[in-house]
């Protein structure tokens, strides 16, 4: 897959942007508050189709279109070579409007002229983010690991999407039934509060066995190219492990030593409880059963305890969670190599390689770690990478990279600044 042109209008702080991608690489370098990160966060809107660090789509539409008659914001992308262009390029669009009330946007998606549904945009422009307070996904809540599993999934696999979806649907629906049924103040076992909630259990129990074993697979999959990237990245130094976490057992496990495990009182003793791969069918009893043990407390807590939106993860370092124990340079590196390792899992599915997004990345990491990252860019069919300065990366690479300079929304070509 590769990215031949981005064109945005008012779209944070680019006025209006046409821009050609030439080469495998795209060195954007410029001060601070130029535009470099809004650039990547344009790319990863069209890939995800959700603006990455803005809470609303109102905050991406340039501040100066707010003030037109008309104010909009529009992102397009040209992408070549993705299986379902089928030889064609494709265009993706995302336009945003203003609704009536004049405070929220509205976001129309277009492939190739035709209007679509926000889902279907994803996993078209293929894209891997890296961005400096990626270190989160170590360090940060557990909404922010499942975040990036969704994320990451969801570009690779529609039925995770579609079934991400749904879960989410009956979720809802049955928090609503469990905060309504603790008001009524109803007890477990009794028949009617039992038929009620088990035709939400079967169907949190259907779809949610798919996210837990679609996660299980991916993390059992990228967890041993994670590793490997990290001990490049630390010539040697780090054994990084990426378990999966999920709310409920469904191994070999008692409950208990799973419990244990699961608070990183085990760690060392036990290893990683489960077979690579997992089936929805294998891990919905479990789900099932886990319901039926505790309805008492979910009914007090008027919640579904149990399930994917309760699911996380743990990076250790030799052994040791790096979430308690990692220095900020190990939590990035770590951050990292999940970032790298993704690019290679995507690739190796359906061998459509996605764009690789790195934002400031050579901050913060050491020298050795820089040569490294550098080597393994070598092997990544397309990536844009912002930097401050051109010095952080050898002349050999900004020789072979486009070399861009942004100035206050404005892209234009490098030049000899960039090979001096
Ligand atoms: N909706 C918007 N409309 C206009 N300008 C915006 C909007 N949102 C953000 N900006 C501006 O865009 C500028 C550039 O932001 P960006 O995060 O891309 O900088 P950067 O080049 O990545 O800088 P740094 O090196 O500090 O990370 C900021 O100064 C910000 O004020
Ligand atoms: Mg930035």
């Amino acid at each position: 897959m590769f990215l031949s042109h981005l064109s945005l209008t008012h779209f944070r702080n680019y006025r209006h942007l046409e821009l050609d991608f030439a080469r495998r690489l795209t060195l954007l370098q410029g001060p601070n508050a130029q535009g470099k990160t809004n650039l990547l966060e344009a790319l990863y809107f069209l890939a995800t189709s959700k603006p990455v660090h803005a809470q609303t789509e109102r905050e991406v539409v340039d501040w100066q279109a707010t003030q037109e008659p008309i104010p909009y914001s529009r992102l397009t992308a040209m992408v070549q070579g993705h299986a379902a262009g089928q030889g064609r390029a494709l265009e993706l669009e995302i336009l945003l409007t203003p609704r009536g009330d004049g405070l929220n946007y509205t976001k129309q998606v277009r492939i190739n002229g035709v209007n679509k549904r926000s889902l279907d945009l994803i996993g078209l422009l293929r894209a891997v983010l890296f961005l400096p307070e990626d270190v989160k996904l170590v360090d940060g809540s557990p909404g922010e690991r499942r975040r990036y599993l969704d994320i990451a999934l969801c570009q690779i696999d529609p039925v995770y999407c579609r079934t991400l979806a749904a879960y989410q649907k009956v979720l809802a629906q049955r928090n609503s039934l469990l905060k309504q049924l603790r008001e009524e103040g109803a007890r477990p076992g009794v028949p009617a509060t039992e038929a009620q909630l088990g035709f939400w259990d079967e169907q949190l129990v259907q779809h949610g066995s798919v996210v837990v074993a679609r996660r299980h697979n991916f993390l059992s999959e990228i967890a041993p190219v994670a590793q490997a990237r990290d001990a490049e990245l630390s010539g040697g130094q780090e054994t990084l492990a990426v378990e999966f976490l999920p709310s409920f057992n469904y191994g070999p496990w008692r409950d208990v030593e799973y419990e244990l495990w699961q608070e990183g009182q085990l760690l060392g003793d036990l290893r990683w409880p489960w077979g690579e791969t997992v089936s929805a069918e294998e891990v919905a009893p479990h789900f099932g059963a886990r319901l039926e043990e505790r309805r008492a407390r979910e009914l007090a807590a008027g919640a579904t305890l149990y399930g994917p939106h309760r699911d996380d993860m743990r990076f250790l370092s030799n052994g040791r969670d790096l979430r308690s124990f990692g220095s900020r340079g190990q939590q990035r590196s770590a951050a990292l190599s999940l970032k790298l390792a993704e690019v290679q899992v995507m690739t190796a599915g359906d061998g459509v390689a996605p764009l690789l997004l790195l934002d400031d990345v050579m901050s913060e990491l050491d020298a050795q770690r820089r040569s490294t990252l550098l080597k393994t860019l070598e092997g990544v069919s397309q990536a844009v990478i912002t930097t401050t300065d051109w010095e952080d990366f050898a002349p050999e690479f900004r020789r072979e990279a486009q070399c861009l300079h942004v100035c206050a929304g404005t892209i234009a070509p490098a030049g000899d600044a960039a090979l001096v």
